[in-house]
């Protein structure tokens, strides 16, 4: 059972040390008007647009949007896990660090571990059953895996058995388990109706890889048998934690090699990235088990400027390989090279690196063909550029693909190189060639995971973020916008009651009386509009900014209750008191439409 950090302790530890003094430790800090400001640290930037207050306790990067408290900083830059963070902070002022075993889980109760939780604590009984495995041990023995490199992926075993779990979650039976992916319930049996449908161990006998997210949590597994069978591997399901086409197996591992690199190899399989690791090379992460997505580039372009695809040598290899430089178009930037290395047939990066060694792997990724020329090579070979009716068709098929380009320069020597290729001219190229266009398809379009602009939260998120920002303010919520139908008003009436509560609490303290609730996520969300730079500089007025939102949602929730009364009219099935409510709210709503202009200052996002 996991122990936990008690609330009060991380309150206090937050109120001891100073962020800037956190970040300092790392990232040479300047101090810029009320903040202090540097390059961040968290992605690939020339000008400093990292900040860091120290009033609010709070760091926030206006280029990736990474931000958070001190604790948030020192699990993203060292790779700590949370409780690790609040232990090496804590050591830095001195403080002994009390701990709590986690009560017992009542079973689908309110008390239920967060899936987080869960998913440790599924981890370290895997990691426990691997030491006691001697053919799991062996099977990793044999393809070259050191234990301390088994230590560092977090490695594990499922033995054998349908319901080994149910020694790890008290309430494995009956409790939630469904969101951890871990446990399967079969289906209830249609022959036999009466017969209960029972729940059992997703992975059974198979060494297993915990899939973590970039703060070290674990939030799936990969299970591959030991020797043949089928299938290879068995991956979690989708689940409220995880969705494949966002995440890069191995990132949390190599986030410091890839910054140093500036390089970040892609590969494909979970042992590819465990056997690079192993022989040196560290800086390499894998898809898992999907295509690459416009997320995954977007994601590599922000740690580093060159990013190499690795797939196998075979036909699939090549097929991912066209799969991904499909993807990269759009989100190429200047300044960026995307370039992509070919094994030979036999091979994949695990049996090359294993072979050849990390120099000549290292030789080899240098290398590495330039998208450029891996995408007019490969069109090029499918036809016979010797006649025209070849070269035609070149271009009819490089057109729409060099199109996507938006990095300037990039496209401009695309087009050029496309011209060369083809035999035409400049000018016949441009005619043949649209003006470069906006991205096709929004949904092909990169969504990188954390940015700055976005869908606009909803109002109450806008709200949170205002309160986060001043907790005083809170005061001047009004119950009644508390309520709404939207899934965001509930962390608002938690963000809000909690504020009422600490009004002196900086930002630090209050994102971490959160984290690890139902409403980080959502409240994550909210932090990424970049108020924090404002705010320190006076240019932002947060009393009005907050008056703006509530008006906001005051209306919204007037004109709500004025469409459930309607309708209760036009059913003829009003009271007086319903009818009466109803014209009282209208002359209200009358009133606000004639009132204050919206505030001046406030931020779009
Ligand atoms: P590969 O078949 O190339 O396997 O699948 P590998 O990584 O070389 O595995 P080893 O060396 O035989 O152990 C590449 C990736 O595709 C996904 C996994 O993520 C795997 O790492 N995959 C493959 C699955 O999800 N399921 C499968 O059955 C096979
Ligand atoms: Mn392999």
């Amino acid at each position: 059972m996991a122990t936990m950090i008690p609330q009060e302790f991380i309150q206090s530890l937050l109120g001891r040390v100073d962020i800037v003094d956190v970040v300092d430790r790392y990232v040479k800090l300047k101090k810029a008007g009320a903040n202090y400001s540097a390059c961040c640290p968290f992605h690939n930037e020339k000008t400093p647009s990292f900040t860091v207050s120290p009033s609010k306790q709070f760091y926030h990067c206006f280029g990736c949007g990474a931000h958070g408290n001190a604790i948030g900083f020192l699990m993203e830059y060292s790779g700590l896990a949370y409780p690790e963070a609040i232990r090496a902070l804590a050591e830095t002022v001195g403080m002994p660090v009390p701990e709590t075993r986690s009560r017992e889980p009542r079973p689908g109760g309110a008390e239920a571990p967060a899936l987080t939780a869960r998913m440790l604590d599924a981890l370290s009984y895997y990691r426990a059953e691997l030491k006691k495995s001697r053919s799991a041990i062996d099977y990793l023995k044999g393809r070259g895996v050191s234990g301390e490199i088994a230590a560092r992926f977090g490695l594990g075993y499922a033995p054998e058995g349908w319901q080994n779990l149910a020694q790890v979650f008290a309430d494995y039976a009956t409790g939630p388990l469904k969101d951890t992916g871990l446990v399967i319930d079969s289906e209830p049996d249609a022959e036999h109706p009466d017969k209960k449908s029972r729940r059992y161990d997703r992975f059974r006998n198979r060494v297993m890889f915990p899939i973590l997210d970039a703060r070290g949590n674990v939030i799936g597994f990969g299970g591959r048998v030991i020797g043949p069978g089928e299938p290879k591997y068995l991956n979690s399901p989708e689940t409220p934690l995880f969705e494949k086409g966002r995440e890069l197996y191995g990132l949390y591992q190599a986030r410091r090699a890839v910054r140093d690199a500036n390089r970040v190899i892609v590969v494909e399989g979970y042992m590819d990235v465990v056997a690079l690791a192993q022989n040196g090379v560290e800086n390499a992460v894998a898809t898992l088990g999907t295509a690459t997505t416009p997320v995954h580039v977007a994601k590599l372009l922000k740690l580093a400027d060159n990013v190499v695809f690795c797939f196998d040598g075979d036909a699939a290899g090549r097929k991912a390989a066209w799969r991904a430089l499909e993807v990269s178009l759009p989100v190429l930037a200047d300044g960026k090279v995307v370039s992509f290395l070919f094994l030979p047939p036999e091979d994949d990066p695990d049996t090359y690196v294993r072979r050849e060694g990390r120099d000549a792997f290292l030789a080899a990724a240098a290398q590495a063909k330039p998208l450029s020329q891996f995408l007019f090579s490969e069109l090029a070979s499918a036809v016979d550029m010797a006649s025209e009716e070849g070269r035609a068709r070149f271009v009819a098929e490089a057109k729409p693909l060099v199109a996507q380009v938006q990095a300037p320069a990039l496209s401009a020597m695309l087009r050029h190189r496309l011209a060369e290729l083809a035999r035409l001219d400049a000018a016949e190229v441009e005619a043949l060639l649209p003006a470069r266009t906006p991205p096709p398809r929004s949904s092909a379009r990169a969504a990188p995971p954390r940015t700055v602009r976005g869908a606009p939260a909803a109002p109450e998120l806008r709200l949170v973020a205002r309160l986060l920002m001043r907790p005083d303010l809170s005061a001047q919520v009004p119950e009644e916008v508390l309520d709404g139908a939207r899934p965001e008003a509930a962390t608002l009436r938690a963000v809000a009651g909690f504020c009422r509560s600490s009004p002196h609490l900086t930002l630090g303290q209050v994102s971490a009386y959160f984290q690890g609730s139902e409403h980080e996520a959502a409240i994550e969300q909210a932090l990424r509009e970049p108020l924090l730079g404002q705010a320190e500089a006076g240019e932002l007025d947060l009393e009005a900014e907050v008056s703006h939102w509530v008006r906001e949602l005051r209306g919204e929730r007037l004109a709500q209750r004025q469409g459930e009364l309607v309708r209760l009219m036009s059913a003829g099935t009003a009271t007086p008191e319903q009818m009466a409510e109803y014209q009282a709210l209208f002359a209200r709503m009358e009133a606000s439409k004639s009132g204050n202009p919206p505030t001046e200052g406030v931020s779009k996002f």
